[in-house]
């Protein structure tokens, strides 16, 4: 008898994924749980579609360029559609935006994205169309994250660097009061995945307690810069901010656009010099750090490792920053976890304090790599695949056991499986 191998390989069913999360023009980053265009998840997910349908990557960012504010910001979440099921939703955001969206930004890195389409698509006409809106979305974050020009980029929000309940955060969070008048809510995400590894309730109160000010001030940036209840300036956007400005200039040359590759020039000088801001001398690294107090993140996280992706620091500080990697990377059998498993807050299973994420995994092997460290991403690329193969499409991992956590069928993280395959054939 013969038997039929009916079974899919694990590209077909990362390409499966993608399309079971296309809603037309966008990706969700997975269904129910998170139900509408999320910023940076839909910039790497175009990286996926690249692999297999090169007009659809491009789709994926034009669909996300609509979302931008006059004013050139590219929020955090495009509700394209309303879906009941998901909080806090646009009513909550009140940001009175059209189509409707959350009121800050996310990790931008959409420009190094369309670089990497250019290159394999050879599409410069599509870049061009886009370029004015890139550039007045970094504008935007140079202007209203760091407008007394100090190199150093600010995040508003946890939910704005990405990495929402990051130990990063907690010095920041420790000052976000719960005003009284905070309106009752019902929280769904821990209705669909596993309340253990999510953040707290008392973080999410002050997660919308932050929220609430935005709405409360209209959304007025300059205002939020200046009083808001949370400022802390992370390496995750600072880093992807740098290394897109980088990107960003060399798409300015290729559509001969002088006079803004001046302009971002002067972003990169800046934000160089800025770096050494994050620069904590006790961890010996690049750590968050709290612009309100001057108090930095005590550990290394994976975004800490986006140095090299930046190709920031100074000699004697990526070599440090090496051996951090290189400890780390020799703790943990799968790398890289989100924060630093030397130190005693490391959670292996808590959202942003332990697991390893496949597309900071992603970034960070990247850098490596334009740094000549070649074994380091080399395991940090197969560690990836082999996770992914092994659990699914979660949308992160247990760096010691491996196990998929969080959502399942995560778009971002079949993407990075069909980019790094791709990368590596
Ligand atoms: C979570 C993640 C964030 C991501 C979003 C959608 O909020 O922390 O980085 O963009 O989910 O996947």
């Amino acid at each position: 008898m013969v038997v039929r191998h009916t079974m899919k390989s694990v590209t077909e069913r990362a390409i499966d994924v993608m399309i079971r999360n296309d809603r037309g023009g966008f990706t969700v980053p997975t269904d129910r749980l998170y139900p509408f265009q999320w910023n940076w998840d839909s910039a790497l997910a175009a990286l996926g579609f690249a692999t297999f349908n090169a007009d659809r990557a491009w789709q994926e960012i034009e669909t996300l360029c609509k979302g931008q504010w006059p004013d050139g910001m590219l929020p955090h979440i495009i509700f394209h559609e309303p879906d009941k099921d998901y909080f806090p939703g646009p009513d909550v955001w009140g940001t009175n935006q059209t189509p409707p969206s959350s009121g800050h930004s996310q990790p931008p890195v959409v420009s190094s994205v369309v670089l990497q389409l250019v290159n394999q698509t050879q599409q410069l006409n599509k870049a061009d169309s886009l370029f004015s809106a890139l550039f007045a979305y970094h504008q935007w974050f140079h202007d209203y994250r760091d407008p007394d020009n100090t190199g150093l980029v600010a995040a508003i929000h946890p939910w704005e660097t990405g990495r929402d309940n990051c130990p990063d955060w907690d010095s920041g969070m420790a000052a976000v009061e719960i005003p009284v008048n905070l309106p009752a809510y019902r929280r769904r995400d821990t209705t669909q995945v596993n309340p253990e590894h999510r953040p707290s309730d008392r973080q999410y109160d002050q997660f919308l307690s932050i929220v609430k000010f935005g709405k409360d001030c209209l959304w007025n940036h300059h205002a939020i810069y200046r009083h808001g209840p949370f400022l802390m300036a992370d390496p995750g956007i600072q880093f992807i901010l740098l290394r897109a400005d980088r990107d960003l200039l060399t798409l300015a040359h290729r559509v001969g656009k002088t006079r803004e590759a001046a302009v971002i020039s002067d972003w990169i000088d800046r934000s160089l010099a800025g770096c050494d801001g994050l620069w904590n001398p006790s961890a010996n690294g690049f750590c968050a750090k709290n612009l309100r107090t001057g108090e930095f993140s005590k550990a290394i996280t994976n975004a800490s490792m986006l140095c090299f992706y930046a190709d920031a620091g100074s000699e004697t500080q990526r070599n440090h920053m090496l051996d951090h990697a290189n400890e780390i990377a020799a703790g943990v059998k799968y790398t890289f976890p989100s924060w630093d498993p030397r130190d005693s807050q490391f959670e292996p299973q808590r959202y942003w304090r332990g697991p390893v994420w496949a597309i900071l995994n992603n970034l960070i092997a990247d850098g490596l790599e334009r740094c000549g460290h070649d074994s380091l991403a080399a395991r940090i690329h197969s560690d990836t695949l082999q996770l992914i193969e092994n659990a699914g499409f979660s949308e992160y991992f247990d760096p010691g056991t491996g196990a998929g956590l969080g959502g399942k069928t995560f778009t971002w993280t079949a993407a990075m499986y069909l980019h790094i395959r791709d990368k590596s054939t």
